[in-house]
């Protein structure tokens, strides 16, 4: 049986994430998204809000939805997870990836890491520009599933 873990923070999911949820449900038995609590990111949403949309947005019967704090491979190891998987957009996501992979493989050979890439509608998402323009009134209907779409106008009334 294999299980994959899916980490990030998913402030918002976008539909850049749900592509890679799709896509290692093809290679995995089982898949763990695990939201990380990170402290040094001022986050939109909460733990419960993030991981309720994204059981909503993705629901399968082989996908959990999870949350972790300390570090991945810990976190990775202790699920008796083989892999961690990502999503490689475009080459600026390169050097932060090969930093975290390296570094993650530093501290355990028991975990390997899978990127996989999004589709190319989805190259140029992430949760931070999703944020910033929906508060600044643009329209991100195209980028994220209607239930996040649905929270960002709450979040931001008279805007997104
Ligand atoms: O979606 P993000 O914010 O790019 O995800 C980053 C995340 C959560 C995967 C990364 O910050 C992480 O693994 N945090 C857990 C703490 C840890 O293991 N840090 C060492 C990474 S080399």
């Amino acid at each position: 049986m294999k299980l994959a873990v899916y980490p990030g923070s998913f402030d918002p999911l976008t539909n850049g994430h749900l592509d890679i949820i799709q896509r290692s449900l093809k290679l995995f038995d089982r898949v763990i998204v695990a939201v990380a609590h990170n402290s040094a990111k001022n986050a939109l949403f909460t733990m419960e809000e993030r991981k309720a949309l994204i059981l909503e947005c993705a629901n399968d019967p082989r996908l959990e939805v999870d949350a972790f704090t300390g570090l991945l491979v810990d976190y990775a190891r202790r699920r008796g997870a083989s892999a961690v998987v990502r999503g490689l957009r475009a080459v600026s996501d390169f050097e932060y990836e090969f930093q975290m992979a390296n570094m993650n493989r530093k501290l355990t050979h028991d975990v390997e890491h899978v990127f996989l890439m999004t589709n190319e509608e989805n190259f140029y998402i992430s949760s931070r520009l999703v944020r910033e323009v929906a508060s600044l009134g643009g329209d991100v209907k195209d980028l994220v599933p209607a239930p996040v779409l649905e929270r960002l106008r709450h979040a931001f009334p008279a805007r997104a």
